[in-house]
């Protein structure tokens, strides 16, 4: 039996490489609890958070309004119900203040319960849809190359990215294109042309697969693998007529963009374009419980309604709208809608690209949309040095192989953004030289 289980060095080697990323393996950090955007380890140190967790904590590590409805909803003595006989309150209330919150036409949401999941939720519903209005040989999922979509088998056969190899063959029918922020930096053209240029890609590509096989296509509005760019608006717009006229479905992966960290509600918001699916978690319940959902447009639910306009979707999961999970969410979603965050995103926001284009100069380009932003920093040769460096002076970001990328709290104040920029001004500098 372990005395003292605060000291991480006592856990078996096996049991550390398995429950948490490298980072982890390298550092041994144990996080033990958290005050507003503060995280504290058991070595006593303590951290400003600049990554929301990972893009989930945007209302701190104390929120009370949600910590309130998942205690009330604990002692309520629900903490599951039979999820094949029945379901619950919070989770219908969620799902109706997630469909006031979403773009307008958007009703119908699934409850789920983690990114991945809301992903492969869609590409079952893309094809269902598709084989319901008669057309089944409507299944191949197109998406882009420098995508991350999740890390279950179809969620990762999305993911445009050849280390998605190592696992094995992945699910038949993911096909990928170019996105545009790659075709500015292979062809050198200005963001409007290759929007123009991946758009027109990806109506070549549906033409050379075949409408008739092409079920739906999946892309984030701003990508992590991608700096975080913004992409010429007119974009999205293209794909929307694009997948209209082949009858394919648009479907936009916001599991990180959703829920005002792009100073919207939803990434959709910000590009001005409705899809037909939205995929969201991360921030939908503050990080308090694992929860995700399938957000749908009215016209892809139709097909799939019984005559009391009840829509029957065909699979689930156990902890699919799960009690507590839920009222995190409600919890959370409410204190969003009431909190009036909208405003202060765009207010911090701005100070962050302010601070940080000071603080970094011409050493680094800063990509800032609401609340999220990536560094990219040509000049590091290991970008994990920039991170590391943001580390040992106790800000978390999160390193990529062009730089780094931060997403603070909705929470965050003035006085926290202007340490973190200039924790990640000094950082850039230190690896820079
Ligand atoms: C854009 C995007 N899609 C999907 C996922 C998968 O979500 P999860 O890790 O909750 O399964 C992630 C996770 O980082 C993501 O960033």
């Amino acid at each position: 039996m372990r005395a003292d289980t605060s000291d991480e060095m006592q856990w078996p080697a096996h049991t550390r490489a398995f429950c948490a990323e490298l980072p982890f393996t390298q550092r041994t950090t144990i996080f033990e609890h958290g005050k507003g955007i503060q995280l504290f380890d058991s070595r006593g140190r303590d951290y400003l958070d600049a990554l929301s967790g990972v893009f989930v904590t945007c209302f701190g590590y104390d929120c009370e309004p949600i910590i309130e409805a998942m205690t009330a909803q604990l002692r309520r003595g629900l903490a599951f119900q039979p999820p094949l006989h029945g379901t619950n309150h919070n989770a219908l209330r969620l799902a109706a203040a997630l469909a006031d919150l979403a773009p307008e036409g958007i009703t119908t949401v699934k409850l789920l319960s983690g990114g991945s999941e809301a992903v492969e939720a869609a590409i079952r519903l893309a094809r269902l849809y598709h084989t319901a209005r008669g057309k089944p040989t409507k299944q191949k999922i197109i998406s882009h190359y420098e995508s991350y979509h999740g890390a279950t088998y179809g969620a990762l056969a999305l993911t445009g990215h050849p280390g998605v190899g190592v696992f094995g063959t992945p699910m038949p029918g993911a096909v990928h294109t170019l996105p545009p922020e790659a075709l500015v930096k292979k062809w050198g053209l200005t963001a409007e042309e290759a929007g123009q240029q991946a758009a027109a890609l990806i109506e070549q590509t549906i033409e050379a697969e075949g409408p008739d096989n092409v079920a739906a296509l999946v892309v984030e509005t701003f990508s992590q693998l991608r700096e975080l760019a913004t992409t010429d608006p007119g974009y999205f717009t293209r794909l929307r007529e694009i997948c209209d006229r082949h009858e394919v479905l648009l479907v936009f992966d916001e599991i990180v963009t959703g829920f005002g960290r792009t100073g919207q509600n939803f990434g959709a918001d910000t590009v001005g374009v409705t899809p037909d699916l939205i995929c969201a978690g991360k921030g939908i319940s503050g990080g308090y419980a694992p929860l995700s959902a399938l957000l749908m447009h009215e016209r892809v639910s139709t097909p799939f309604r019984d005559d009391n306009g009840h829509m029957a979707f065909g699979t689930t999961h156990t902890f699919s709208g799960n009690p507590i999970a839920t009222a995190a969410g409600l919890a959370a979603v409410t204190h969003f809608t009431e909190g009036g965050f909208l405003p202060r995103i765009q207010h911090l926001s701005a100070r962050l690209r302010q601070n940080l284009t000071d603080a970094v100069g011409d050493k680094a380009t800063v990509n800032i949309t609401g609340l999220l932003c990536g560094i990219s920093v040509p000049g590091a040769d290991d970008s994990d040095l920039v991170e590391a460096a943001c580390w040992r002076n106790g800000v978390i970001v999160r390193g990529m192989p062009y730089g780094i990328m931060l997403a603070p709290p909705f929470i965050t104040t003035e006085a926290q953004l202007d340490t973190i920029s200039a924790v990640v001004g000094a950082a850039i500098d230190e690896v820079v030289g």
